[in-house]
């Protein structure tokens, strides 16, 4: 639809948790005008969400070059060393600055940031506030600074549909959809200087996730929609442990951070066996892709639904000061992690790949940048390691304000354009009804979850393709929309996944159980080549 008004900024920035929040705040400080747009409000985004903490270099003995490592280690091949490098040279640094800017970390008795293991780590070197609270205290602490500047203009409950590129195909704002009372209401225009995607991940495209409702992958659709290049999508990670909730439990599922198995809980069967000892030289802290393989693998071999997290040994005061968030959750749904082992699956968390990006957070549509879980900045390659993700989100929204500020000072930032009339919106698409939402979770999770094949990647294809039929195109509104932006997020994420013809990181493929140096050391990326 024609936009039904337009308004004008110097940044517009889409998506409110850690990254988006973190470029505003630059960019204002650069003297930019800036302004946030989020499809719900504020704080609803995945950051808030996030347990065990944030990745960094801080501890004694530690150091970016032993995180580094540990990175590469995870990423199995496919990290981008150099992004890698700028993430953990940065990244205490921007820690810091995150606790002056008012985020409270958990200290020790001697005002030193307490840090805790996570998988994949060879070292003590999370740091998490509120115990398993860290990004809700983290996202507390931006949305402050953003309500202390009353000149950072915010646009909330507001759907971004697409790009709007000048003559020279340029980034130069972007149409949206926003809902409820006002002049605003409808679908609207942004015009701007440049367009920053933070809107996080896509969790949404599986049944099971520990994502929220709106991580529905509209920044990745809106890029693909837009010919901006997307990368490694094959590669979501399924988080170990989320509180198992029944056989039909579907959506967002309480997270039972990999921080519980930092402090030394263990994953046992029904019988009490430790299975993951013997797997792997760090067990239970194994990264990610194996420890969740390695419970798929249990549950396949025991004829189960979930494996058990024990932490009984931690006792009541450990459980209710280090973990409140997850003992709360687990009490609300009738377990008592304090007196039994908590039931754990592994679901839908993280989405490695995204928007492809340069190291300063550009994509390949100028004008156009990407940070935090929407981007692939290449530092999570086929795995990301655990806690890296709230750092990402930091360093790489900092370089991209100091992209702008750069370009702003240099006067190589294009002036706005100046009507809708000259800015051109990308391909519109059919609008799929709001009930393909729940078949299309299904076909994924099905086909194109954690194990996948040849065979059950076609069968995805197909049913996604059939619920694409164009002469069901439904009228606009966000839950269309975000129907939409999941259908074309899967279909890629399908393709890329069918493509890879190995086992890689977080990409299992049953019929291609190696990996493959040989012909897959390389990135799928998505326009794909003839
Ligand atoms: C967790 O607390 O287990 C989540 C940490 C992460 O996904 O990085």
């Amino acid at each position: 639809p024609a936009p039904g008004w337009t308004t004008s900024t110097d940044v517009v920035v889409i998506g409110s948790g850690v990254a988006g929040l973190t470029v505003a705040l630059n960019a204002r400080k650069a003297g930019l005008r800036a302004m946030v747009v989020t499809k719900a409000v504020l704080d609803e985004g995945s950051t808030r969400w996030a347990q065990g903490g944030i990745a960094a270099a801080l501890g004694e003995g530690d150091t970016p070059e032993q995180h580094l490592q540990d990175t590469l280690v995870a990423g199995a091949g496919l990290c981008d060393e150099e992004a890698v490098r700028a993430l953990v040279t940065e990244g205490p640094d921007a820690v810091r600055r995150l606790i002056e800017a008012g985020a409270a970390f958990d200290l020790d008795e001697d005002g030193e940031i307490v840090l805790t293991r996570e998988g994949g780590h060879h070292r003590r070197r999370i740091a998490h506030a509120g115990g398993d609270a860290t990004g809700a205290e983290i996202e507390r602490a931006l949305v402050a600074a953003i309500e202390a500047d009353p000149g950072l203009e915010l646009i909330e409950h507001a759907l971004v549909l697409d790009l709007l590129t000048d003559a020279d195909g340029h980034a130069s704002g972007v149409t949206l959809h926003v809902m409820g009372e006002g002049q605003r209401d409808g679908v609207g225009a942004i015009l701007a200087r440049a367009v920053v995607l933070a809107t996080g991940g896509m969790g949404q495209v599986f049944e099971a996730t520990s994502n929220p409702a709106v991580s529905t992958g509209d920044g990745v659709a809106l890029a693909l929609r837009a010919g901006a290049e997307v990368t490694d999508l094959e590669f979501v990670q399924f988080h170990p442990t989320v509180l198992w909730l029944g056989p039909d439990a579907k959506g967002q599922q309480p997270l039972v951070s990999e921080a519980v198995r930092g402090e030394g809980a263990h994953l046992v069967d029904a019988d009490g066996v430790r299975f993951m000892v013997g797997q792997h030289e760090l067990a239970e802290l194994a990264p990610r892709d194996i420890v969740a393989k390695g419970i798929i693998r249990r549950m396949h071999a025991k004829g189960t639904r979930h494996m058990y997290l024990d932490g009984r040994h931690f006792g009541a005061a450990m459980w209710e000061h280090r973990f409140p968030t997850i003992l709360a959750a687990c009490r609300a749904n009738g377990i008592d992690p304090v007196t039994e082992p908590i039931p754990v699956a592994p679901a839908a968390h993280h989405a490695s790949g995204g928007v492809r990006t340069d190291l300063h957070g550009r994509t390949t549509v100028p004008g156009l940048y990407a940070c935090g879980e929407v981007a692939c900045t290449g530092v999570h390659g086929a795995n990301r390691l655990a806690s890296n993700s709230l750092l990402e989100g930091l360093v790489f929204a900092e370089r991209i304000a100091a992209d702008l500020a750069a370009l702003n000072a240099a006067g190589r930032l294009p002036a706005r354009t100046v009507n809708i009339g000259a800015a051109q919106a990308a391909t519109p698409v059919p609008l799929l009804p709001a009930r393909a939402r729940g078949e299309l979770q299904h076909l994924m999770s099905a086909g194109a979850g954690v194990i996948r094949s040849a065979e059950s990647l076609a069968a995805t294809a197909k049913g996604l393709a059939d619920l694409a039929d164009p002469a069901r195109g439904a009228d606009p509104s966000v839950e269309t929309w975000e129907a939409t932006n999941l259908h074309q997020v899967a279909t890629a994420l399908t393709t890329s996944a069918a493509l890879r013809e190995e086992t890689r990181g977080c990409h299992w493929r049953e019929d291609f159980p190696d990996r493959d140096d040989a012909h897959w050391h390389r990135h799928v990326v998505h326009p794909l080549a003839d």
